[in-house]
């Protein structure tokens, strides 16, 4: 960022505000590619294979394959689609079901499972019966992320297919194929035909072979599955009293003549009733009043400085009435997680798409003790403390260097206060604390998202 010096522009407001722009749009146009630098090859693939030839088709397994490092499906599940190529049909499904039947009028007899000419398929609930399962299907189409559940990171089911080809050199390969999760966000690429390929059972004791296989591959951009934030950042330390809060109507703002029941407050009567009124289906998220209107906010504590080490707490609050949140994760960017000694009640991993830089820390809930974060309300909150090494070279509380750089929930960016709202050192001037340098990045995604959104 060797261009980008705010103090030499601090005195020209306006071209302060196109640089921003001019970064905003740069920003945005990498996010709208899917592009996640924190998880650069993270995408689901969709493996489509044929394990037999019927006299009509085939019976193909399906399993889709979660490689994004933290972000997951939860439920209601996913749905996916696709739109045959020619006139198939699906006389039936194990493990999985497609949401309506559609017209199977030219059928008499043996009526298929399907014949829409784009099925669009869910998974089947937990307890299904055993012989209408298959291996990794039947979770409600939930699919953990890569780094916290490897073994639940996929979902599969299988399909038999009439009207289709009946060799490799007349069958074709679906099109369009969509992955709702179970809202928009992902994008799949064109199904690609792989030669054969040798796969081990689920038990790992027998190699079997697919007589054809294709591969999707979809990815995943935040711009595509929500209009606005769903998660903002706040702020403070031991060394100055001030909270910096989220930035106000970060998530939406509260508005009582044009909406209102945008949001509750936690202590109306209505509570109850405002909660049930959606209906049980209902995943729209019924936020808790406040200023950012944000259904997730991750509060970062600078606690406490120790001679050769630094303390800080974070918590996550639930401002969500309807949701529980299953397997959530959070992702945060600070320079000393190369050096973090000691993390209470989160599981930790490193994430280092670039081998050298070990800046970035994937977060989840302890099994059984925090890893569900409860909907809005006393329980509605999870927290830790990370204890830090200083790197007596970098180290400083100054300029806002001991907050993070960059924050996700569930692989959501979380918005950051701007930076020189951030809390100064007693004895910082303004002037110094304008100077931020590091949290500017920070800063101009956050406002990339808000340019965009509001
Ligand atoms: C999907 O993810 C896998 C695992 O990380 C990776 O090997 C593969 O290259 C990715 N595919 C695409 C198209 O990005
Ligand atoms: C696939 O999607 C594209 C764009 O949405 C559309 O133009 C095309 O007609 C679709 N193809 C089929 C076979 O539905
Ligand atoms: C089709 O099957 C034949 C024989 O089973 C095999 O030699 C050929 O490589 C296959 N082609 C494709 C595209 O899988
Ligand atoms: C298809 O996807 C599976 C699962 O990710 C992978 O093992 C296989 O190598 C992929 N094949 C190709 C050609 O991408
Ligand atoms: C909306 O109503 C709530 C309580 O009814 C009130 O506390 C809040 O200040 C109001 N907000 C606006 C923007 O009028
Ligand atoms: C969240 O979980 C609690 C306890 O399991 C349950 O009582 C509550 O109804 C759940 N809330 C939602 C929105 O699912
Ligand atoms: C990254 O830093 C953490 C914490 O100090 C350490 O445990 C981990 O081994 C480091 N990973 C890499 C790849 O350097
Ligand atoms: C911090 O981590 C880096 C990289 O792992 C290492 O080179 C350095 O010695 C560590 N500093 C301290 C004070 O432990
Ligand atoms: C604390 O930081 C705020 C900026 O967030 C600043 O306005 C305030 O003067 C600081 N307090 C002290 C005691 O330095």
């Amino acid at each position: 960022m060797g261009f980008f010096n705010l103090s030499s522009i601090s005195g020209s407001i306006s071209s302060f505000t196109i640089l921003l722009l001019v970064l905003g749009f740069c920003c945005s146009f990498s996010s709208t590619e899917a592009y996640d630098s924190l998880d650069p090859t993270g995408n689901i693939t969709i493996k489509w294979d044929i394990m037999q030839w019927t006299p009509d088709g085939y019976v193909a397994v399906v399993t889709m394959y979660n490689f994004q490092q933290y972000r997951h499906i939860q439920a209601p599940g996913w749905k996916l689609g696709w739109t045959w190529a020619k006139k198939e049909v699906i006389w039936s499904m194990v493990g999985a079901q497609t949401t309506e039947q559609g017209d199977c009028s030219r059928y008499k007899g043996n009526i298929p499972h399907c014949c829409k000419k784009d099925p669009t398929v869910v998974d089947l609930l937990p307890g299904t019966p055993y012989n209408m399962q298959i291996a990794n299907c039947c979770k409600g189409g939930v699919i953990n992320s890569w780094v916290q559940d490897p073994p639940n990171a996929l979902s599969s089911f299988q399909v038999s297919v009439g009207a289709a080809g009946t060799s490799n050199k007349t069958v074709k390969v679906p099109k369009n194929f969509t992955l709702k999760a179970p809202g928009p966000g992902y994008t799949c690429g064109i199904a690609k035909v792989v030669k054969s390929s040798q796969f081990l059972s689920s038990d790992g004791r027998r190699v079997t072979q697919a007589l054809m296989t294709w591969n999707v591959t979809c990815t995943y951009s935040q711009f595509l599955s929500q209009k606005t934030p769903t998660c903002c950042v706040s702020l403070s330390s031991f060394y100055n009293d001030t909270i910096v809060p989220c930035p106000t109507c970060t998530c939406g703002c509260q508005n009582n003549n044009t909406q209102p029941g945008s949001c509750v407050e936690g202590d109306s009567p209505y509570l109850a009733s405002a909660i049930s009124s959606g209906g049980k289906n209902n995943y729209a998220p019924l936020v808790q009043c406040t200023t950012h209107m944000c259904p997730i906010r991750v509060h970062w504590h600078v606690k406490l400085n120790y001679k050769e080490y630094w303390r800080v707490k974070v918590t996550i609050t639930n401002f969500n009435y309807r949701m529980n949140y299953t397997q959530w994760n959070l992702v945060a960017q600070h320079p000393n997680f190369d050096n973090l000694t000691q993390i209470f009640s989160f599981n930790y991993k490193p994430l280092t798409p670039y081998q050298a830089i070990n800046d970035t820390a994937m977060l989840w809930g302890v099994k059984f003790y925090n890893d569900l974060l409860m909907q809005a309300g006393p329980l509605g909150n999870v927290q830790s403390e990370l204890l830090f090494r200083k790197d007596q070279a970098t180290f400083t509380f100054d300029k806002g260097w001991a907050f993070p750089r960059r924050v996700y929930f569930n692989g959501d960016n979380c918005v950051m206060p701007p930076p020189d709202a951030y809390p100064w050192l007693p004895n910082a001037s303004p002037q110094q604390a304008v100077v931020l340098t590091l949290p500017i990045m920070a800063f101009v995604a956050s406002l990339a998202f808000l340019l965009i959104y509001v």
